[in-house]
């Protein structure tokens, strides 16, 4: 408890330091490295389409390659552009290396439909964490599936709308004191100042971003109403962000369920998408319904498609069976 408190102090001081370097202007005196950034074209028809889905690599198991084969059907029929992965790629404890055989039994051979053979844009979970961290990272993984692409937080700029991938397992304070499990934090510490330059960079890059959508992605919920629920930390740290950036969507994993959830005083949107295998946990509690849009307990995943003035949102269960739609459309900016 001491040491929690210990750390927390330590890191409102970083933020207070941080606040007088702004103010003086000097802030540029603490070096940021910039988020790597990623182009992805877009349809000549000027949309974009994709899949999201989270928490799935089981070896097939718990649904994982029912999901699998009904994203290939739905990947076809939008004739989508890439896919997302919201983290938790590998149960239960990411991969021991980049030799092992888990990258290929548990993502390479699942997920095998010609609509799925584009670019795969990935986050780690915790449960990434868990296991060497950079294996998962490292290029070596992309000689061996040249779909494969993860990073701790980047971002994919395609004209209409940005991506902004955030790591979001070191913001979670418990993983730093439970015994139960080891997270392999390297590249992580020191953690004050891993996340105070995260939230900068996100910050800076969704100041600087032109694009009609701005869509944040991580591994852990801010809103949920699942058995995680809300991550406090996210809430307290992320979240400030998002909004005073005008983010339109934040898009995650971690609760094993499909969920929409909106918000009572912005267009913010979040969307769960972590139906990638073991579900059904059961534990549903209460959300006010004028925010709940969709709450699935089960198995599935999202598709989306993006055009610069609309954006619609679909979820599908395991049969392939549309359980929600959304739509959101903005007038067109002149681009002066
Ligand atoms: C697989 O999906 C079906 C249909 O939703 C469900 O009834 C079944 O319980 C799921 N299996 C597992 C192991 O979750």
């Amino acid at each position: 408890m001491a040491v929690f408190a210990l750390l927390v102090t330590k890191h409102k001081l970083l933020l207070f330091v941080f606040g007088i370097l702004t103010m003086l202007g000097l802030n540029s005196f603490i070096a940021v490295a910039e988020l790597e950034r990623f182009e992805q074209p877009i349809k000549a028809d000027g949309s974009l389409s994709f899949l999201v889905v989270g928490d799935w690599g089981r070896r097939g198991g718990y649904n994982q390659s029912q999901v699998a084969f009904q994203m290939g059907k739905v990947g076809e029929k939008l004739d989508v552009d890439f896919i997302i992965s919201t983290g938790d790629n590998f149960y239960e404890d990411g991969l021991t290396g980049v030799n092992d055989p888990a990258f290929e039994e548990l993502y390479s051979k699942i997920y095998t439909a010609p609509s799925l053979q584009k670019q795969w844009y990935n986050v780690l979970g915790n449960h990434d964490y868990r296991g060497d961290v950079l294996a998962q990272l490292s290029p070596i993984l992309r000689k061996l599936d040249s779909r494969w692409m993860c990073l701790r937080s980047f971002i994919v700029d395609a004209e209409i709308v940005e991506f902004f991938f955030v790591d979001t397992t070191p913001f979670v304070d418990k993983y730093f004191t439970e015994k139960k499990h080891s997270y392999d934090w390297r590249g992580v510490l020191p953690r004050e100042e891993y996340l105070l330059n995260l939230l900068k960079d996100v910050d800076r890059a969704l100041k600087g971003s032109n694009a009609a959508w701005k869509v944040v992605v991580g591994h852990h919920t801010i809103r949920s109403a699942g058995h995680h629920g809300n991550t406090v930390e996210l809430v307290t740290q992320l979240l400030p962000i998002l909004q005073a950036n005008d983010v339109d969507l934040y898009i995650n994993g971690h609760d094993h369920c499909l969920e929409h959830i909106s918000s009572p005083d912005s267009p913010l949107q979040f969307l769960t998408s972590g139906g990638g295998s073991k579900a059904w946990r059961g534990d549903v509690k209460w959300w006010n319904p004028a925010e709940m849009k969709l709450y699935y307990d089960g198995q599935g995943f999202m598709s989306m498609r993006i055009t610069k003035a609309e954006v619609d949102v679909a979820f599908y269960d395991v049969l392939g069976n549309v359980l929600h739609k959304w739509s959101s459309s903005k007038p067109l900016r002149s681009s002066a």
